[in-house]
């Protein structure tokens, strides 16, 4: 089915230059572009979205990290979009994702790994919501 999922690309892939790359690898794969923006991330917005990982060793790096610089977000729809789009970014780990893949290509460490992406689609619901208020009506 038609699905919605929420995109980041994280400050390091904003630095490296490859927001076009992204985007590209999902036009490529037929998926399409609901809403995008560039933005710089309140701390608020990034403790929100990063909830379940409060607690956890890396919470804080991953904090400090999501809010160093701009991020790229956007909301990419297509068919079956939240596991294809998982499928172009590789997995969360660069040394375990694909070459091919977005992280297999272009990541270097798990805490650096160029883009995030909703992992279902109630998740992705949750982080719509989250990062594109001015979507809900
Ligand atoms: P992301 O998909 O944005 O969701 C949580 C992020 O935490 C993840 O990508 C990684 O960049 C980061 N992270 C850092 N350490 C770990 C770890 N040990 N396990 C999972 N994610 C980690």
């Amino acid at each position: 089915d038609i699905q919605k999922t929420l995109v980041l690309v994280k400050p390091d892939g904003v630095k490296k230059h490859i927001c076009g790359e992204v985007i590209s690898r999902f036009e490529r794969k037929g998926l399409s572009i609901h809403a995008i923006k560039m933005i710089n991330v309140p701390v608020e917005l990034a403790e929100e979205h990063y909830a379940e990982h409060k607690g956890k060793g890396f919470f804080k790096a991953l904090i400090d990290f999501i809010t160093s610089g701009p991020v790229l977000a956007m909301v990419i729809e297509g068919e079956n979009a939240v596991a294809a789009v998982r499928q172009i970014n590789g997995a969360t780990n660069p040394l375990e994702a694909v070459p091919g893949s977005i992280r297999g290509d272009f990541a270097t460490s798990i805490d650096e790994n160029v883009v995030h992406a909703s992992d279902a689609p109630e998740t992705a619901a949750r982080e719509i919501a989250l990062w594109f208020p001015e979507l809900k009506k």
